[in-house]
């Protein structure tokens, strides 16, 4: 990270130009008219002004080569001709690996075989490649897709694969080939048709094989594909995501088909950007795996109602991960592969852009044609639309679908909003219960155990709720018009709602508090901030990020964001090193979610404080870190110490503690003891600004 130059690695791929302290450049992330692209030699980062994109050197390769975290360093260090030492593995993860090089390396091979099988032999020749032909796709994306066959033979693989040198173990741990209770072995895919599957980064990990019959119905298994093994999981994988990458990039959008020929077909016509789900449900894991190249999907269905149907969950699934959904419906009976047959690429192409809609436009005409003006199954419908929208996790996004549905079905908007509230809250309880179940006992009620007088468990308790606009009073019509939309959920009480978003508020504000330490360790978590005597007496330098630490130790304190204890655990695996700079560390963190945080607390300008400024000139943050660490830590104190009170006064009033007087008395003598610790608190945060 220090030899990554960032104006040198940008520009292997943009032409920059100066301006003034900084280079600038047309952005490589979008299609930039005027220069965007910022590059800073002096913090060595870069940063798109219209679309946002850059970072740091690795952020850089990572996005435009679209590599993993550790092959963006890899890049970099060939780049700069430094050898990297990967860690040692212990014996169970060199087995585990060379056990998955040896499936891969066997998978490259049978992918070659299948290929050869299908090119340089009489039978592959009239009978597999014919097949594909008069199908219609052409040799060059026969080629591109590395398409084979498997010749009709009981063992022809078996026997292949072993002459070359292959472990018979591992020709049966792929799949490729198949031991029955006889003993006796032969191939999965003989006299098929074969699709290999590949990995983002094009490795072969798995097959699928399609009999070479056309009317399969009843007669054998359409398509065979190689199992779940330790490389393979049907589940991880997306058909043609290693073809679509780069198209999917640059045209930031992804199509979602059904299936193989569905990808080659679309190909065939110029969209590139396509990958298929194989005829399963979408995963999370697959879902995932697209995001990272884009936010938008169009989902293009072969127009049969039961599939749009089992697909409801997919969508909600993709809306919930925050991608831009929308769906293309192809005319009767028609798969992306029958209807490429019939037209060129150019109508295929221009049918592609002027029939997708949104996903509530494709929703509202699918279940208004079904409903047929029956006000039940309309109700039921809007239901159903509001359920889609309330797992957008977006506010903006959400708020633009609210006002869309609003004027497709011509009901109020306020409604709507409503209702998507109440789903909102109901999922969020859900997830709350959901949580709390996970967590198990410990969550048991610290109020119920005797007071210890100290103020330990505080910060680790609930997660702060998500924030949501306060939700509008209905009266009794529009009451009457969402019961029916959604019949079980309670109407909550006003002052109810006005409590939640005060809590919000507060723990938002909680948060930052927190969030100002954590800055505090980005940026000189490894520096001295000063010296501090030991128990027997010597004194020795503290650096910021221990004297945080051990400032939370000396109250059982633990920071209430996961995230931020996170920073702070990995900042102490690592303070003591040579060399080691925890904004340098944590800004190329391979946890995205840090690594943002991380550059953005990083250069924010200095927090300064204004007890100290009294129109002295304020010397910079890094020289006042003996003085201002422990003013951060003291507010931090203070706002835990703030929180539990409010939490034990809202329990205190509350009906169940009221009615229970042992219980109530019990709560007050907590109360009492914390207030005490405030008190004190504030003392010593009195002494330390007299002196
Ligand atoms: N599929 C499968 N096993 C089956 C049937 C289907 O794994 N027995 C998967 C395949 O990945 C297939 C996808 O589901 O590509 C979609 O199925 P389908 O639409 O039936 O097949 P097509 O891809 O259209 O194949 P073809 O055009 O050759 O019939
Ligand atoms: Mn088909």
């Amino acid at each position: 990270m220090d030899a990554a130059n960032i104006v040198d690695v940008v520009s292997d791929f943009v032409t920059l130009r100066r301006a003034g302290a900084n280079l600038k450049g047309l952005c490589p992330f979008h299609d930039d008219r005027t220069p965007s692209f910022m590059v800073s030699p002096s913090k060595n980062i870069c940063k798109c002004f219209a679309c946002g994109e850059g970072g740091t050197p690795v952020h850089f390769i990572m996005k435009h080569e679209q590599l993993s975290y550790p092959d963006a360093l890899r890049y970099l260090a060939k780049k700069y001709h430094i050898e990297i030492k990967e860690r040692e593995l212990s014996d169970e993860e060199k087995a585990e690996q060379s056990e998955r090089e040896s499936l891969f390396i066997v998978n490259e091979w049978a992918n070659e075989w299948f290929q050869q099988q299908m090119n340089d032999t009489v039978d592959g020749r009239a009978i597999g490649l014919a097949y594909f032909r008069q199908r219609g796709f052409r040799d060059d994306l026969i080629k591109k897709f590395q398409l084979g066959f498997c010749p009709d033979k009981y063992d022809a693989q078996w026997k292949a694969g072993k002459e070359a040198g292959y472990n018979e173990e591992f020709l049966l741990k792929t799949g490729l080939c198949i031991r029955n209770e006889q003993g006796k072995t032969y191939d999965r895919f003989r006299n098929r048709v074969i699709f290999p599957i590949h990995t983002i980064s094009g490795k072969v990990v798995g097959f699928g094989g399609r009999v070479l019959d056309s009317r399969t119905k009843g007669v054998q298994v359409k398509y065979q594909n190689s199992p779940e093994s330790i490389i393979y999981s049907k589940k991880r994988e997306l058909y043609g995501l290693f073809f679509a990458k780069k198209a999917i990039v640059q045209q930031d959008l992804c199509y979602l088909v059904e299936g193989y020929t569905d990808v080659m077909a679309m190909h065939q016509q110029g969209v590139e950007n396509v990958v298929a789900s194989s005829g399963t449900a979408l995963t999370h894991e697959q879902i995932r795996a697209i995001h990272r190249f884009t936010e938008n999907i169009v989902v293009i269905y072969d127009g049969d109602a039961a599939g749009i149907k089992a697909s409801q969950r997919g969508i909600d699934m993709l809306l919930a991960e925050g991608m831009t959904v929308k769906l293309l419906l192809l005319p009767d009976g028609d798969d992306p592969d029958s209807f490429a047959r019939k037209h060129t690429a150019e109508d295929y192409q221009k049918y592609l852009a002027e029939h997708q809609v949104d996903f509530i436009q494709f929703k509202t005409n699918l279940l208004l044609e079904e409903a047929q003006g029956d006000p039940i199954k309309l109700s039921r419908l809007t239901g159903n639309i509001v359920q889609s929208l309330a797992v957008i996790p977006d506010e903006i996004t959400r708020t633009f679908y609210i006002k869309e549905t609003s004027q497709m079905l011509s009901v109020e908007e306020r409604i709507i909003t409503t209702a998507v509230g109440k789903v909102r809250k109901q999922l969020r309880e859900e997830r709350q219960r959901e949580a709390a179940r996970q967590q198990g006992q410990s969550a048991t009620s610290e109020t119920s155990r005797p007071s210890t007088g100290g103020y330990n468990n505080v910060a680790q308790t609930d997660v702060p709720p998500q924030t949501e606009n306060t939700e509008p009073v209905l009266t009794a019509e529009e009451e009457a018009v969402l019961a029916g939309i959604i019949p079980e959920s309670k109407p909550a009480t006003p002052s109810a709602i006005n409590l939640q978003t005060k809590r919000q508020k507060d723990d938002e504000l909680f948060l930052q508090t927190e969030q100002l330490l954590i800055q505090m360790i980005i940026r000189h978590g490894e520096k001295v901030m000063c010296n501090i005597k030991d128990q027997d007496g010597t004194e020795r330098p503290i650096t910021v990020v221990e004297y945080i630490n051990l400032s939370l130790m000396d109250d059982e304190l633990k920071l209430q964001s996961p995230l931020h204890q996170r920073i702070l655990d990995e900042a102490l695996e690592h303070y003591w090193e040579e060399g080691f700079r925890c904004d340098r560390y944590f800004e190329n963190h391979p946890d995205l979610t840090i690594a943002e945080l991380a550059t953005e607390l990083a250069h924010e300008k200095e927090t300064l404080s204004k007890i100290h400024n009294k129109g002295i000139p304020i010397k910079p943050e890094e020289e006042r870190l003996g003085e201002l660490i422990p003013h951060l830590m003291g507010d931090y104190k203070l706002a835990v110490v703030d929180r539990e009170l409010r939490k034990l006064m809202e329990l205190i009033s509350s009906p169940e503690v009221m009615a229970d007087k042992e219980r109530s008395i019990e709560v007050m003598k907590r109360y009492q003891d914390i207030k005490h610790v405030q008190s004190q608190l504030g003392r010593m945060r009195g002494d330390r600004v007299l002196t």
